[in-house]
């Protein structure tokens, strides 16, 4: 059975985007693994990029956790933590820095886009790739589920691990070259069209509920031509962001209701009203106990010794890996 490993950054409290793009399926994987075998956590690390407000950061991070909690992660099979518990990461970080070429960081997409949206470019933004790198080799991960902007950062994990293997290795495989796996839904759309994100402010929050989340639906951007008039769905943003909570029968018949048109054919409220109703049907079970790990200190104290526990059982593995890798690097002491 492939071992898998994902993380997600604590930036914003995560959006629908996030949740359909990465926690939904994170979430699925959790019950289905078997047990240890699924690694997830908050790369808390690589927010610092981003973040610079500390009480910000911490309340991201127990957002985050929240959030994968309340929806049901099942945390007894699955290995749920934070990767700043995990000290070893940023060792093997330096161990396979030392093996990267400039060349091969400097192609990456991410630290070009996002220069270009403002963050700073400080050496930690442009080594990201290598802690992220670092994330999934310490944990012999296999298969790695991102969305689409992260392959790059995969294949550039495969070569480290080449590299850091063909210098130390011998002929073995001191470090296991992972695959990435894309995610069932690698792109939602905004409320304006563009990818969701928290740094575009197009977002609906997974939490947000009543008056609030009725606003941000009626954000979604639409057009003036009347619900009889016959459409292509997938030019819709109202429809692209109902189908995510469709099966394939439903998202079959409301397909066919806009091509066809014609009288009772839906509207863009009609849509708008439907998208409400399913935030409550698939976040609304889930909204007290989210709100009771960000607002309760009890709950809290739970959701910290869940990350305590996980980083527990996450820890030996990456000693185990960062041991093998100085090992082979020539760090041995006394006569090891
Ligand atoms: P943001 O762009 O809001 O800062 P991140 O880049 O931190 O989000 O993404 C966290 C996770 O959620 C990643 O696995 C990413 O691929 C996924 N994700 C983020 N936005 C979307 C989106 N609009 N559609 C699909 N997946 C997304
Ligand atoms: N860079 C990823 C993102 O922005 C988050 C991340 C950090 C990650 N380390 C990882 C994802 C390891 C997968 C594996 O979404």
């Amino acid at each position: 059975m492939p071992r898998f490993l994902s993380g997600i950054q604590p930036t914003s409290s995560p959006h629908i985007g996030n949740y359909f793009g990465a926690i939904a399926q994170h979430v699925e994987a959790s019950r289905r693994a078997p047990r240890g075998e699924a690694f997830f956590f908050i790369a808390d690390l690589h927010a610092l990029n981003q973040i610079h407000d500390p009480a910000l950061l911490a309340k991201n991070v127990r957002s985050v956790a929240a959030s994968y909690l309340s929806m049901g992660l099942d945390v007894e099979n699955a290995i749920f933590f934070r990767q700043s518990d995990i000290p070893e990461v940023t060792e093997l970080t330096w161990l396979l820095a030392t093996c990267t070429g400039m060349g091969l960081l400097e192609r990456a997409h991410s630290y070009k886009d996002k220069t270009a949206k403002g963050i700073a470019p400080s050496v930690g933004l442009f080594t990201y790739p290598v802690l992220m790198a670092a994330d999934i080799l310490i944990y012999d991960a296999d298969v790695v589920p991102v969305g689409k902007d992260q392959v790059q950062h995969i294949e550039m994990t495969q070569d480290m691990a080449g590299h850091f293997n063909a210098r130390y290795g011998a002929g073995a495989a001191l470090l296991k070259k992972p695959t990435w796996q894309l995610s069932r839904t690698p792109k939602v759309p905004g409320v304006d069209g563009e990818k969701m994100s928290s740094s575009y402010g197009n977002f609906i929050g997974m939490f947000e509920e009543g008056n609030a989340l009725k606003k941000s639906v009626n954000r979604i951007v639409s057009d003036s031509r009347a619900p009889a008039e016959p459409k292509n769905p997938d030019e819709l943003i109202p429809f692209q962001i109902l189908e995510l909570f469709l099966d394939d029968g439903e998202r079959a018949t409301w397909r066919a209701r806009i091509e066809a048109g014609g009288e009772g054919a839906p509207g863009y409220g009609d849509m708008k009203k439907e998208i409400m109703a399913r935030m409550d049907a698939l976040f609304g079970p889930a909204r007290a106990r989210y709100r009771a790990f960000m607002e309760d200190d009890a709950a809290h104290a739970e959701l910290e010794s869940v990350l305590r526990a996980g980083a527990e059982r996450a820890r030996p593995i990456a000693r185990g890996v960062l041991e093998r890798c100085k090992a082979a690097c020539g760090l041995t002491r006394g006569n090891a």
